[in-house]
């Protein structure tokens, strides 16, 4: 029986501390970070030792509860502002997972609602918020999880189903997105064979998610990112599932960079290309994908990604951490309230 993996773990009261499973130490180590200030929970968010959409979103909740503990001993005024404050810190960490967002503004909407005066109470308001966000979002997984293996359940047993990047338990509270889909495909008995792109440059495909799967016996194959064309040429893809970052109101959804890329390869070669993601990772307030806001990380990263030159220290460097895949190259997007087949805004706008 598989254990679920601890990406993230709130220990003890209002006066707690956040636990994150380093994801930058994996497969290599088990590494448990222990966050006690708001300010680890940002360099945590910042340098990927917790990463994915909703588990970012949970990070930054716990992580104002953090920063709430400084103002305890205060007045209910010095409290709220301090939080909101916190709230704008943390929004800076990662531009472009809408989930940060979307939970910051959670916990802002506690701080400042009517009701408790005594700052203890506040924050034990805000770290029952923080929960909340933490366990809905294992339970939008398992949703998503099912509505998935009822879309494929009549893949023949065996199908090839490629996914990028790591949309996993470690980048959620949960079960994963896509990969939700395929632990419950597993489940039931369909034997997916899943191809595992490496995902370049911080190999969250090769370092996470074959590392989850091998955790529970799914048959999985590693591929670098630019092998993707020619296995499915070969015919061994049915279906692409990946996870998003962030889904505009007309459909188009941000993830990994090189996402977009497996979409127009699947589209080319007649395979569905799906998304797997809760519905807290829609903005509706974006109209296309072309407002989404892309992170730009260090060149280091390509240069010198674990430690060893591979390029000239000052050879100039492009890395943007996220692509857009317009809406009308998705087959569908599965959410815990169901699949919107073909994203349009209306259908994503009735969904929400
Ligand atoms: O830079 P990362 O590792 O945070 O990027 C993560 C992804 O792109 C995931 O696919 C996405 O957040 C969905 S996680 C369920």
């Amino acid at each position: 029986m598989h254990s679920p993996i601890p990406t993230l773990m709130w220990q003890g009261d209002v006066d707690g501390q956040l636990v994150l499973l380093d994801q930058t130490q994996l497969p290599g180590a088990l590494v448990f970070l222990e966050c006690t200030n708001a300010d680890e929970v940002w360099i945590a968010i910042q340098e990927l030792q917790v990463r994915g959409a909703p588990a970012i979103g949970i990070a930054a909740a716990y992580g104002v509860c953090l920063g709430a503990q400084a103002a305890l001993d205060t007045e209910i005024e010095a409290m709220q502002s301090r939080v909101l404050q916190v709230c704008d810190y943390l929004a800076t960490s990662r531009p472009t997972a809408v989930n940060l967002f979307w939970a910051l503004e959670r916990m802002k909407q506690v701080a400042q609602r009517a009701g408790s005066s005594r700052p203890r109470q506040r924050a034990s308001e805000l770290l029952a918020e923080a929960r909340a966000i933490h366990s809905e979002d294992a339970q939008m997984c398992a949703a998503i999880g099912q509505h998935g293996a009822e879309l494929f359940s009549d893949l023949p047993k065996g199908s090839g189903i490629l996914t990028h990047c790591n949309a996993g338990a470690l980048a959620t509270g949960g079960e994963g997105t896509a990969l939700a889909v395929l632990f419950e495909l597993a489940r039931r008995g369909q034997q997916p064979k899943v191809w595992v792109d490496e995902t370049r440059p911080l190999l969250q495909g090769a370092r996470l998610t074959t590392w989850e799967l091998m955790q529970r016996e799914i048959d999985c194959t590693l591929i670098c990112d630019n092998m993707a064309a020619q296995v499915m040429q070969a015919g061994a893809v049915q279906v692409v599932i990946t996870g998003a970052d962030r889904i505009a109101a007309n459909g188009d959804s941000a993830n990994k960079i090189g996402t977009y890329s497996l979409a127009v390869l699947a589209h080319a070669h007649g395979i569905p290309f799906y998304i797997a993601a809760p519905t807290s990772t829609f903005d509706p307030a974006i109209a296309t994908g072309n407002e989404i806001p892309i992170e730009h990380r260090s060149g280091r990263e390509i240069v010198q990604g674990f430690g060893k030159a591979i390029a000239p220290e000052d050879v100039p460097v492009y890395n943007p951490a996220f692509d857009v895949t317009p809406a009308s190259l998705i087959a569908g997007i599965i959410t815990e309230r169901g699949v919107i087949s073909q994203p349009t805004t209306e259908r994503i706008a009735n969904l929400l």
